[in-house]
């Protein structure tokens, strides 16, 4: 088997490859001058299985997956990882005439010789069956909910910011035995929201808010801001993909966040949670 990883996934790309114990195969990227994109797979994958792996956080991760996809023609089978698939929010129509923009980047990835995608806590799972080979949605929050637990805090609380991630949360708090509460949040704009039903008695009190992402940092912003007045001893947040768009982690600590917590989906330096585990397990199914 061949791991090949993309632009946007190098670290978590090597993280597997290292659990399989197979040296990863090194990608060549760099711009043309008119600053279009160039990929070439430096070893000759004629007639092997490979396992790609790229998230799509920007416009040019996706052209890059899409170029690794074209890469691998000779390949015997592909297997493409997209640990963070972006525009997978914009999962329907909210008003007549747009663009279901995860519909169109499902899509677009696709192969001959493409066997399987496997995302990551994708934002809503439907998306999947847009993909034409077989997709499946790995869960990288017991391994949040593992991080948690091991940083030893005090009476650890897990919060749910919204209720598409309640299920998720309550989940996480069941399986170590924690206590877990939930806000309900209601939208205002694409960087600002409002929530509702913060009166908790969490005084003293360690308090985790868990989310599927941290884009601008609105949502979590606003419940530390609320946990911390009603006598949290410290707010921390995690999340499966680190986004941080815009001024998110001055929001955050401005908000008097403790610390973020992110895993590999997205490689920033919030990224100390590998989903290395989840995909190696997938891979070997
Ligand atoms: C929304 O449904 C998601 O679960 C996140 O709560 C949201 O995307 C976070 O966005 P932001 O950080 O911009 O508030």
């Amino acid at each position: 088997m061949k791991i090949i990883g993309g632009p946007s996934s190098q670290t978590l790309a090597c993280r597997v490859a290292a659990q399989l114990n197979i040296v990863p195969t090194i990608t060549h990227f760099e711009r043309f001058p008119d600053n279009e994109q160039y990929l070439r797979i430096t070893e000759d994958i004629g007639g092997q299985d490979v396992v790609l792996i790229q998230s799509t956080a920007t416009d040019s991760d996706l052209v890059a997956l899409l170029q690794l996809l074209d890469a691998c023609e000779s390949a015997k089978s592909v297997k493409a990882v997209i640990p963070y698939m972006g525009y997978a929010r914009q999962d329907k129509l909210f008003k007549p005439g747009e663009a279901v923009s995860a519909r169109a980047m499902a899509r677009t990835v696709t192969a001959d010789n493409l066997e399987a995608v496997y995302t990551i806590n994708i934002h809503e799972k439907s998306v999947l069956k847009h993909f034409k080979c077989p997709a499946y949605d790995l869960d990288a929050s017991p391994l949040i909910a593992e991080y948690i637990v091991s940083l030893g805090l005090k009476e650890p609380l897990l919060v749910a910011p919204d209720k598409g991630v309640r299920a998720m949360v309550e989940n996480m708090a069941r399986g170590l035995s924690l206590d877990q509460a939930s806000f309900d949040k209601i939208r205002l704009d694409g960087a600002t929201v409002e929530m509702k039903g913060g009166d908790l008695d969490i005084t003293g009190r360690d308090v985790i808010i868990v989310d599927d992402m941290i884009a601008t940092g609105g949502t979590m912003a606003e419940a530390v801001k609320i946990l911390g007045k009603n006598g949290a001893r410290d707010v921390y947040t995690a999340c499966i993909h680190p986004v941080l768009s815009r001024n998110a982690v001055l929001r955050l600590a401005n908000a008097g966040v403790k610390d973020i917590m992110a895993t590999d989906t997205i490689e920033k330096v919030q990224s100390r949670i590998s989903t290395a585990p989840i995909i190696v397990g997938a891979l070997k199914k």
